[in-house]
């Protein structure tokens, strides 16, 4: 039995990595900001983390004083503690890279003995964009540390996989590029195994994907499919995202993120090795019968 903390707990991979630990009979502390959220089911289907974690610590961790003594008494610490939509106030820095460094710092002066981060898939080739830096810029610092770590680096989850459910309801499916780049989303209760087994393993760094290979185009064919709608396909020239985003940085840099990233993704192959078992296919059908 280790003692793990999990920050980012009440998040969508956050809870899956909670409750896995648990399962292995270790004991959880999560950091979260509120506490009951994790009471209630997550937007995406998360688990309620009722009888899965055996201390909840709310705090902030752009607010130092909110997070004194998190680590203390702690032998693991996963983290997917990450800023994943704009807040308007904070910018990725203060959150993944700052809030991250403010919790190894911790972790190392309590002996901590491993610490388990989660990055992005192909992250050294979007370096550009300002949420990957700093999380390219914590993952560095926790490398040059002297702590043991791991850093996964997933694709892109079933969670924002939802997202092609809502486009096909408008009756118009925009098609990045020519739709043709490849990637395997990932579950996150199949991912949290695979952070979770990162635990008891030597592995420095370890890319992640689901077990099916999608196109772009084949993604948007698929949740169609399964909500049985037959949309407009359009084709989006990704040199409309190219023009977009000097405008956007002027006006906020979250948004000019999401615009580089969807660029990306739309240029990028982004297909890493293959865990888990679940399928995007059962999870529309899953959201469409959440939806009713
Ligand atoms: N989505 C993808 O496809 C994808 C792919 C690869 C990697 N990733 C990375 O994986 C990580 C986890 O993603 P996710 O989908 O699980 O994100 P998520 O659901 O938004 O969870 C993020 C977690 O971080 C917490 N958090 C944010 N700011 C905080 C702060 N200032 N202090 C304390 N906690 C804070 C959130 O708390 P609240 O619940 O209070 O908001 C939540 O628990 C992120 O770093 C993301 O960049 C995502």
């Amino acid at each position: 039995m280790k003692n793990v903390l999990v920050a980012g707990g009440s998040g969508y991979l956050g809870r899956y990595v909670a409750r896995e630990f648990k399962k292995r009979g270790n004991r959880v502390r999560v950091l979260v900001r509120n506490p009951e959220k994790i009471m209630n089911p997550g937007e995406h289907g998360e688990p309620v983390l009722q009888g899965f974690v055996d201390e909840v610590i709310s705090g902030d961790a752009t607010r130092p004083e909110t997070i004194r003594g998190l680590c203390e008494g702690m032998d693991i610490v996963f983290s997917s503690l990450g800023m994943t939509r704009p807040d308007f106030r904070h910018s990725s820095f203060d959150v993944d890279y700052m809030g991250n460094r403010r919790i190894l710092d911790m972790a190392l002066e309590t002996g901590v003995k491993k610490f388990i981060y989660v990055s992005v898939f192909n992250a050294e080739k979007m370096l550009d964009i300002s949420n990957i830096q700093a999380h390219e810029q914590f993952a560095g610092e926790l490398r040059k540390s002297g702590m043991n770590y791991t850093i996964v680096r997933p694709t892109g989850y079933f969670s924002d996989m939802g997202q092609f459910l809502n486009i096909v309801k408008s009756g118009v499916m925009p098609i990045l590029g020519e739709g043709d780049k490849r990637s395997n989303p990932i579950h996150a209760e199949d991912l949290a195994k695979v952070c979770v087994d990162a635990a008891g393993n030597d592995l420095t760094d370890i890319d992640a994907g689901g077990p099916d290979v999608f196109t772009y185009r084949e993604l948007a064919e698929l949740a169609a499919e399964t909500a049985g709608k037959t949309p407009l396909y359009v084709e989006v020239p990704l040199w409309i995202a190219d023009v977009l985003l000097p405008v956007a940085k002027l006006v906020n840099r979250d948004i000019a993120d999401i615009i580089a990233f969807t660029a990306a993704v739309g240029r990028l192959d982004g297909v890493a090795p293959r865990h888990g078992t679940r399928r995007l296919k059962d999870y529309f059908r899953e959201c469409l019968s959440a939806e009713g």
